[in-house]
């Protein structure tokens, strides 16, 4: 792991954004728990993306169940196509995905498809990291299968959902019909996926229970390239407006032949420079009529929307938008990160959130702990409580406090002192900058939100 990123996971521990899963046990391998101040930034995330999609009268929003009929994914194509290419330590069976073993070896992988990276492992005549023979590739199924019901036989078998985006599809006449939907629309939906990954890696990164973020929207048959353009354009938008992502740090890659998903005719993927390097974050794709398509065939149920003005029945094509909402956290974390020297031996870890999705917006400090200073700050709380997350800390010199918020990103401290009894001010000090300056406590509630509003990147 590099060394940002090993500072970045003990931060995240130690401040409560994100601990191991069943930790006091050893952990488990590719889970993770979201702590105080994690699952505020997971949530503001979410609430940011959902706000984006549902604020529109456009896309309407679901939650549907994580297990579903397991023709579902017969239909998706899941249950024959959704594997990794696998290869094993033949003395310790490790097991590892050929295309990152590939790629570590500097294969450009894009374009191959499972017999190609075969064929390239044998010609390359590669080993294992630790240098042993490695087994015959195969093809890896990433579901997770379980049974419903007390007895445990084929038939039946259930999986946890692999990506949300079938809980869409099959609703999806549901929705045109409850809500009198015309195309295009969307329907948006958020929630947990599993992936029996092979490898996890990189933290939030890579992981086998993620929370997905998916949009599909059904489009006129033969309308889904221009709809893909313009959903392309919006989600790249959503990234440096709603998180402040800069855009030097985001580029498009384009799916070549061999790494197409059975179900994309088009792929666009959003990457972002990692720590570890660039990796996706979202896909955008067009799903064409597949996948409506493979639902009335297994169904047996039409799936055809009625075109009132062409007075016929059409089966719509699909342009989707797919981001993890962990792997968007993972994302927010790694640049949010810094450490800055404020003067000669004196550095400060800051987390520069955008402050929209800061867990924390405003910590409140009464500069001693008497004079009735901490009576008047916990006044203050409690104006903010109902608008904004506060957080009340009055233990510690004022600088320390300071950088604790600074370390866990909160945009704004105010401080109560001793001129404050005089003249009902306190000082707004500006985690960024650091700059401060008087505010009265009449007006505070409209300041803050202002410069949450006003917010930009500055440069490092
Ligand atoms: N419905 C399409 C779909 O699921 P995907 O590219 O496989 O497409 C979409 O996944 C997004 O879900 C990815 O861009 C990534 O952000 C997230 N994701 C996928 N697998 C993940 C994993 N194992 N851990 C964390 N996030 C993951």
């Amino acid at each position: 792991m590099s060394d940002t990123m090993e500072k970045l996971v003990s931060l995240c521990k130690r401040k409560g954004f994100i601990f191991q899963s069943s930790e006091i046990y050893g952990g488990l391998n590719g889970c993770w728990d979201y702590g105080p101040l994690g699952v505020e930034l997971l949530r503001n995330i979410k609430e940011a993306w959902w706000r984006a999609m549902t604020d529109r009268d456009d896309v309407e929003g679901i939650d549907a169940s994580i297990l579903m009929h397991p023709r579902v994914w017969e239909a998706s194509g899941h249950v024959e196509g959704f594997n990794d290419p696998m290869v094993e330590d033949s003395k310790t069976n490790e097991r590892f995905r050929l295309d990152h073993l590939l790629e570590a070896a500097g294969v450009d992988c894009g374009d191959l498809g499972f017999e190609e990276m075969k064929a390239k492992i044998a010609e390359l005549g590669l080993k294992s990291p630790k240098g042993n023979e490695l087994t015959d590739p195969r093809q890896f199924n990433m579901m997770f299968k379980t049974h419903v019901g007390p007895v445990e036989d084929s038939a039946n078998v259930v999986y946890l959902r692999p990506e949300t985006a079938q809980g869409i599809f099959v609703n999806f006449l549901n929705v045109q019909q409850a809500m009198r939907k015309k195309l295009p629309f969307g329907i948006a939906q958020i929630g947990k996926s599993f992936r029996n990954e092979i490898t996890t890696k990189n933290f939030l990164f890579r992981t086998r229970e993620f929370e997905q973020m998916e949009m599909q929207y059904f489009v006129k048959p033969g309308e889904e390239e221009k709809w893909f353009d313009y959903w392309r354009e919006q989600r790249f938008r959503w990234f440096t407006e709603a998180l402040g992502i800069p855009e030097s740090r985001l580029r498009w890659h384009e799916h070549g032949s061999g790494e197409l998903a059975h179900y994309a005719r088009q792929a666009f993927d959003v990457h972002y420079e990692f720590p570890f390097g660039w990796d996706e974050v979202e896909g955008v794709h067009n799903r064409g009529q597949f996948d409506l398509g493979q639902h009335e065939e297994f169904s047996g149920k039409q799936l055809k929307y009625f075109d009132e003005a062409a007075r016929e029945k059409v089966l719509p094509g699909v342009v989707e938008t797919a981001i993890g909402a962990s792997r968007a956290t993972m994302m927010v974390l790694a640049e949010a990160y810094a450490e800055e020297q404020i003067k000669e031996g004196d550095t400060r870890t800051v987390m520069r959130f955008h402050p929209r999705i800061a867990p924390l917006k405003v910590a409140i400090l009464p500069l001693v702990k008497r004079d009735g200073m901490p009576d008047v700050a916990r006044c203050i709380e409690a104006d903010l409580r109902p608008h904004l997350r506060v957080f009340y800390d009055e233990s510690g010199a004022i600088g320390r406090r300071y950088r604790r918020m600074d370390e866990v990103g909160t945009p704004f401290c105010l401080t109560v002192d001793s001129d404050t009894l005089q003249d009902d001010t306190v000082t707004i000090r500006e985690r960024d900058s650091m700059a401060q300056e008087r505010v009265k406590i009449a007006d505070l509630l409209g300041e803050i939100t202002r410069r949450i509003s006003a917010w930009k990147r500055s440069e490092s």
